[in-house]
């Protein structure tokens, strides 16, 4: 469906990808994870066909982004993460516009403006315009507009931002809905709990891809739990820690390292440490564990992890 091969991208001075091979398959839900600056936007518009890559190549579909673009074109549906639906009109007017813009006669563009309207439940708002609608219901209404060209391949970007979390798990049941009726989907994504969702993910930071795998198996990777804790004084922790043959992750603020077998070591680590502790928790590492301890920081974004102790047990969302 996508097959990218050392693919580098640059702008003036910055090297925005570094060399990015991935392939995505068929019908799969990809998810491209990375912080502020990773170069998602970036790998993003090429396979979109709205920038040329420095080097490498691109293919949608078996199509060269570059010279098959009008193919590639053809083939997709984009949702940018700014609003491309015209808000003094209707939803439905919009979707209509879509269609006329793709070739379809009035009557068969309403009906498939219906359609989608009813299949992502906007059909009950779809005749206010658009800029009445919550905002949860105007990024629906951007997938809606991605939609009615029949695309067999959606590229998204960042298509939640900002939308609170009921929102952002009624928007991924949609896209998840439309995989399963055989669509691709490639998203962009700096929320964790976003690109759980995914069949596969490839982690990106400063360009490069670091690591591609399905959620379970980059989390498989750490081994075990995460083990978080609060101290008096962290930075001798941590050296007690280290000399007790227990790595605390290098770097970030809160003291945290895995563990194989966290039950087994925590009783002695909390007797024995000379270090007066306020709170511990375990967890199944999250994806941002896995990033942490790939590239040495987080995700970053506007939904920071807290450093306390986070709700227990693993969080597969409600959109699966
Ligand atoms: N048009 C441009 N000109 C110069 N530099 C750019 C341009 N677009 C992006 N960059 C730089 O390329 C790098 C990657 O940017 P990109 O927008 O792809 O990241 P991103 O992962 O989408 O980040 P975000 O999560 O903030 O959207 C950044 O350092 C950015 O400043
Ligand atoms: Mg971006």
């Amino acid at each position: 469906m996508v097959d990218v091969r050392g693919l580098v991208k640059r702008y003036d001075k910055v090297e925005a990808l570094r060399g990015v091979d991935l392939a995505v398959r068929a019908g799969e839900r990809f998810a491209l994870l990375g912080p502020n600056g990773a170069g998602k936007t970036t790998l993003f518009s090429i396979l979109a066909t709205l920038r040329a890559p420095s080097e490498g190549t691109a293919r949608v579909l078996g199509h060269d982004v570059v010279t098959g673009r009008d193919a590639v074109r053809r083939a997709m549906g984009i949702v940018f993460q700014e609003p491309a639906i015209e808000q003094r009109l209707s939803g439905r007017d919009n979707l209509l516009l879509m269609g006329l813009f793709y070739g379809l006669k009035t009557a068969a563009a309403r009906q498939r403006a219906t359609e989608i309207l009813t299949q992502l439940g906007l059909a009950d708002a779809a005749d206010r315009p658009a800029r009445t609608l919550s905002g949860g219901q105007r990024r629906k209404l951007e997938l809606a507009r991605a939609l009615v060209s029949d695309p067999r391949i959606l590229f998204l970007d960042e298509a939640t931002l900002g939308l609170d979390v009921d929102s952002r798990r009624g928007f991924w049941a949609q896209v998840s809905l439309l995989a399963a009726a055989g669509r691709t989907v490639f998203f962009t994504t700096h929320y964790m709990e976003e690109a759980e969702v995914a069949d596969r993910i490839a982690l990106i930071d400063a360009g490069r891809i670091v690591a591609l795998d399905t959620p379970r198996a980059l989390k498989a990777r750490l081994g075990g739990g995460v083990i978080r804790l609060q101290t008096d004084d962290d930075a001798q922790a941590r050296e007690w820690l280290g000399a007790h043959g227990l790595a605390p992750e290098p770097g970030g603020q809160e003291l945290m390292l895995v563990h194989a077998d966290p039950a087994a070591v925590l009783p002695e680590v909390l007797r024995a440490m000379p270090i007066k502790v306020h709170r511990v928790s375990v967890n199944e590492p999250s994806l941002e564990d896995v990033f942490l301890k790939l590239t040495g920081r987080g995700l970053g974004g506007d939904a920071p992890v807290p450093a306390g102790p986070r709700a227990g047990g693993p969080n597969r969302g409600g959109a699966s």
